[in-house]
């Protein structure tokens, strides 16, 4: 029997990935975008977003580069990807709606609706991005009356669970596999393009479709209730002089409980969790379910307010106004190892005090580019240490290694105050007291 013929519909973070990994699984894959520079960039083996191991894996097997296996091609037709694919992933992106809770399906609905008119033999359509529940058995009617092959086009749904920073690793060695399908053809197709990591240990779960891309945002939504969950832990440990950071670590030595996704701080943000509850919570009440959700509205609540809070402290520590006060600011992406800044707490606290006078200077390892696009206005400097120069506060609001990296001594040597505020709780505090900074942490007792 012939490989399959892999096509990957979006070439975003999940898309560009999920297509390099499957070239890199053995696959011949074309991935295709309506964005041209995408493609064009893509096809130079160049990524449009900080991902490590990505650029490597495209010089692998990028056709037309040296030395590369020629097994990934990128192509803004869609007859070629209906001729070429006998599985085509769909990875086009679900935004939140402007202005409301609910995702904006538009993407993934055109995409099936330019795919599907191409498809004139078998072939699986496979739904990747993060969906209203509901979605899939929608979309499958959409196929079978669009597709010229009709029931012999089958859709099956398999939502993925990277994470930005380790989208290669996510990829390639998946912690599940998660496929809703109704047909046996489905998961056997599956089956044969997850061989590799299947074999090496991956639980796959087989279900239908409403369970599988229930999965998906349940994942997310308890991990974004995790984290509020110990951010509530850090408001009461403020009240009552506890350590949120002591209190995670004893809590976490439950197995149950698990020590991962408890470390407080800023909150979460990114293009994924913080939208994903709410589209979820949308759902839920489109389906008469919305009590059922309720508790999001509060993680979500809890989450918001750790921005306001960090702004708070700040404001405190600069003697209570921001006027004419410069404020550094370490981090603007809204995880480390990602260039991206949707939702970034950190760069929306920035924001936040530069709107209330304070002078914000920001640095960034990754993010600038993307910062300065979304927040102009902002100061921006080349490093930690051109941030700080005069600063009267320095905040640590993405947790990069470059910052845990950084000379106390050298820091306090430029700065106008030695004071710093933690909000990922993540610097070593012994080590920034004894060169003689005020360090203070979301959630933690001052010393
Ligand atoms: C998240 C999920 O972790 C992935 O499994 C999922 O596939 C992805 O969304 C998606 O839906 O596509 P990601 O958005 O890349 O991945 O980021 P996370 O690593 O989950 O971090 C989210 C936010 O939570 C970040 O802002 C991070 O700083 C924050 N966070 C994380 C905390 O504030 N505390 C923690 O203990 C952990």
């Amino acid at each position: 029997m012939a490989p399959l013929r892999i096509t990957v519909i979006g070439t975003g973070y999940l898309g560009a990935t999920h297509a390099a990994a499957m070239a890199e699984l053995g696959f011949e894959v074309l991935g295709l975008d309506v964005v041209p520079e995408k493609i064009e960039m893509l096809a130079a083996g160049r990524v449009p977003m900080y991902e490590p191991g990505l650029e490597e894996l495209l010089a692998a097997h990028v056709a037309g580069l040296p030395g590369s296996t020629g097994r990934l091609r990128f192509t803004r037709s869609w007859e070629e990807v209906g001729e070429f694919g006998d599985v085509h992933f769909v990875c086009v992106n679900t935004p939140q709606k402007h202005g409301e809770y609910a995702c904006d399906m538009s993407y993934v609905d055109s995409a099936v609706e330019s795919l599907a008119p191409h498809l004139a033999r078998p072939a699986l359509v496979v739904g990747k991005s993060t969906v209203p529940v509901g979605s899939a058995e929608r979309l499958a009617a959409k196929l079978a009356a669009l597709a010229p092959a009709g029931a012999d086009v089958e859709l099956a749904w398999n939502p993925e669970f990277l994470r930005e920073g380790f989208a290669v690793q996510d990829t390639l060695h998946p912690d599940r596999i998660v496929i809703g399908t109704r047909g046996e053809r489905a998961e056997k197709v599956l089956r044969e393009v997850y061989e590799r990591p299947i074999a090496e240990g991956s639980p796959l779960v087989v279900t239908d479709f409403p369970t599988a891309e229930l999965v998906k945002t349940a994942a997310n939504s308890f991990l974004a209730t995790k984290i509020s969950f110990i951010n509530a832990m850090a408001e009461v440990c403020e009240a009552a002089g506890g350590d949120v950071a002591k209190l995670a670590e004893a809590i976490g030595h439950d197995e149950r409980i698990g020590s991962k996704f408890l470390r407080a701080g800023i909150g979460f943000g990114g293009g994924c969790l913080p939208k994903d509850i709410r589209a979820f919570m949308a759902r839920a009440g489109e389906l008469g379910a919305d009590q059922a959700l309720t508790f999001l509205r509060e993680v979500d609540s809890i989450n918001m307010r750790r921005r306001g809070h960090m702004v708070e402290l700040a404001r405190e520590a600069v003697g209570g106004a921001f006027l004419g006060k410069r404020v550094a600011v370490l981090g603007a992406t809204f995880k480390p190892d990602s260039d991206d800044v949707r939702d970034s707490p950190a760069l929306n606290v920035a924001g936040q005090i530069h709107l209330q006078g304070g002078q914000v200077t920001v640095y960034d390892p990754k993010g600038m580019d993307n910062a300065r696009r979304v927040f102009p206005t902002l100061g921006y400097a080349e490093s930690a240490v051109a941030a700080a120069r005069g600063a009267d506060v320095v905040l640590h609001l993405t947790e990069w290694r470059e910052f845990r990296e950084l000379d106390p001594v050298e820091l306090g040597a430029v700065v106008s105050d030695r004071l710093l505020l933690d909000g990922r709780n993540a610097l070593d505090a012994g080590q920034w007291r004894a060169a003689g900074w005020t360090y203070r942490a979301m959630g933690r007792p001052r010393a």
